[in-house]
């Protein structure tokens, strides 16, 4: 789930791989481990609790020497956060250290099988039955070396895992594997650097290779071998990392969700750049143009997603059915994998993922795809495991979203579903001039976002009026219910605060009862078609003695009338109003934890990427 970093090359691996970790701390965890090699002995130093407990630790114990060496975030799935459960693990008979990301399903009759020859274990994970694995089969004698031991221990697990072994009976030599786990192999001069995502490899290097499901790879100084599991030759395929340092830094910003809430305008206007032809009135979508007819000829389309990319998805659904005619529906990717979805002939299945890694969103887009359906993405990174799945996609080029809070991916995904509705639209139903307009209307997103983030010091202050509110509500209809969920998820993941997101109009059939004196309420109140049905219900909040804060439209000076407060969002065509809707929805959940005293960046609870189920 969290965070592998890996070295080998003439430099001290420590300070290199801590940098590592810490650039690597965003995707949530809660241990922190390292394991450096010298002379052939493997030191483990590993803490429960943030990285900064590690670095602690080793103050105390000095540094760890040596150039080969792997540190860990642990995301605890097996057994509780402890010292003892934190990776690197150990075997007890061949110097083994693993660490790993992901879960060991079968762990329990292997771990039997382990105890039964006498192994004796320290603790309750699932990785520490994988160390045990490969050091009962290592046996250089008899020709089974490291990689061969992992080979052999791999193809006895089922599950998930990202892994990085080292041995002291190998002193020189670093393995490590994948399977629905990501980790990327950077390439240095006479170093590699190994890590789950790219972002702990571009200080170093800008050659990597991803690695596909059950891929080994043996690393040494001098070079590499890519193998599977059973043995066979792989080529890998080596890219160039599109990520300069500044892009992972905070620079001006406190926090990463701040920066990247900031980064919208340069966000979208990068998501269009080379999309958008309005003197022709059309859309060009390069990752999708081998497949036009298919889309033409679509009889229906299924998103998937989860969280913020189910929220971003669900606003696709409305667009292509409003924009391109065509029969679509969203849903949860956990729901839809285990449901026996009926696929019918000419279905596209999309895919919304920030990550591309998310397991769930990866399974049900396997499911679709096995059911005849054409699995399209719409993906952030790069070469993600799900950007590779996929028949074709396209990319939101939002940059490295770091912030555990999903945000300007949200804008990324809800314009990139605008542009594939466009991209059907007008080859089903849309004329030229029509798709000219709707361009034009695109084109003004940049700078209308930039308007509302001149309003941050505002919403700040209209947010401190209701931060020690502990129950909030977040309503909207059609374009905006969505937006609303997504609202009310930033608010709860960052600031514990609980809120729900709903249509306004369901608020009536039970949750009105929540509603008591000064409960904040926040309405998506900007002019639309259902403007006057959503002031009906603000009325109804009222009544009960809720507190309105309103997202509204620039100049509807009425409404005010109607709420206690009110965050103006630019004039916008209703179907792209949830690209401004949310702005201000995300500088207060923001604000709302930074007044509360939360570390926004690394909520509790919570990892960036989920690649367990
Ligand atoms: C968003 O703020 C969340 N942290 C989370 O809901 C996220 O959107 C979800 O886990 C899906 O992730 P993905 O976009 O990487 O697939
Ligand atoms: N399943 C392992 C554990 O609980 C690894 C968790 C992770 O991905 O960090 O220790």
């Amino acid at each position: 789930m969290c965070g592998i970093v890996g070295y080998i090359g003439s430099k001290p691996a420590q300070p290199l791989i801590l940098e590592g970790l810490k650039r690597l701390e965003y995707r949530g965890y809660d241990s922190a481990g390292i394991a450096c090699m010298d002379n052939g002995k493997i030191t483990v130093v590993k803490k429960a609790g943030r990285v900064a407990n590690l670095e602690a630790e080793l103050a105390k114990t000095g540094p760890l020497k040596g150039t080969i060496g792997m540190a860990h975030t642990r995301w605890a799935t097996h057994g509780g956060v402890t010292d003892a459960n934190a990776h690197p693990h150990r075997d007890d008979k061949a110097g083994i250290a693993v660490i790993h990301n992901g879960i060991i399903e079968n762990y329990s009759v292997l771990k039997t099988y382990l105890q039964d020859k006498g192994h004796v274990f320290k603790s309750d994970t699932d990785t520490e039955v994988l160390a045990m694995l490969i050091g009962e089969l290592y046996s250089p004698s008899e020709g089974v070396d490291l990689e061969a031991a992992v080979q052999a221990a791999l193809r006895e697990v089922t599950g998930a895992y990202a892994i990085c072994v080292m041995c002291e009976g190998e002193p020189d030599t670093m393995v490590v594997a994948r399977k629905g786990a990501p980790l990327i192999v950077g390439i240095g001069a006479g170093e590699y650097v190994v890590a789950s995502d790219a972002s702990a490899i571009v200080a170093h290097t800008t050659q990597a290779f991803p690695l596909d499901d059950y891929n080994v790879v043996k690393i040494t100084r001098s070079g590499f071998r890519t193998s599977t599991t059973t043995n066979a030759n792989v080529t890998p395929k080596v890219m160039q990392l599109e990520m300069d340092l500044e892009q992972i830094e905070l620079g001006r910003f406190e926090h990463f969700m701040q920066k990247e809430i900031h980064e919208q305008p340069k966000a979208v206007r990068d998501c269009f750049r080379g999309r958008l032809h309005k003197e022709d009135g059309k859309v060009i979508l390069g990752g999708l143009s081998n497949f036009a007819k298919e889309l033409v000829r679509a009889r229906r389309v299924v998103l998937v997603g989860q969280g913020t990319a189910l929220h971003a998805a669900m606003i696709g659904e409305y667009m292509l059915e409003d924009l391109a005619k065509v029969p679509a529906c969203a849903e949860y990717a956990s729901e839809f994998r285990y449901r026996n979805p009926i696929i019918e002939d000419r279905t596209v299945a999309i895919a919304v993922s920030q990550s591309g890694e998310t397991a769930d969103t990866l399974a049900a887009l396997h499911e679709a795809r096995d059911r005849g359906a054409l699995a399209l993405g719409v993906v952030n990174v790069v070469g993600s495991t799900i950007a590779r799945d996929t028949d074709a996609g396209v990319y939101l080029r939002v940059g490295p979203e770091i912030g555990v809070a999903s945000t300007k991916a949200f804008t990324g995904q809800v314009a990139v579903l605008t542009l594939i509705s466009l991209f059907m639209a007008r080859r089903r139903v849309m004329s030229a001039d029509q798709c000219a307009r709707w361009i034009e209307q695109l084109e003004s997103i940049p700078e209308k976002i930039e308007r509302i983030l001149e309003q941050d010091a505002r919403i700040r202050k209209v947010t401190e009026r209701y931060v020690e509110r502990d129950n909030w509500l977040f309503l909207g209809r059609g374009y905006n219910y969505p937006t609303a969920l997504e609202g009310a998820l930033k608010l709860k993941e960052i600031s514990y605060i609980h809120a729900e997101g709903m249509p306004a109009a369901e608020m009536k059939h039970g949750p009105i009862a929540l509603i008591n004196d000064g409960m904040p309420a926040v309405f998506i109140a900007n002019r639309g078609r259902q403007y006057d049905k959503v002031l009906s219900n603000i009325a109804e909040v009222r009544a009960r003695g809720g507190h309105v804060i309103a997202v509204a439209t620039e100049g509807d000076d009425d409404i005010r009338r109607h709420v206690e407060d009110v965050l103006y969002v630019p004039e916008i065509i209703e179907p792209l109003s949830p690209m401004l809707t949310v702005i201000p929805l995300q500088l207060m959940a923001y604000h709302a934890a930074v007044i509360r005293g939360h570390d926004v960046d690394k909520p509790r609870n919570l990892a960036k990427s989920v690649t367990v189920e």
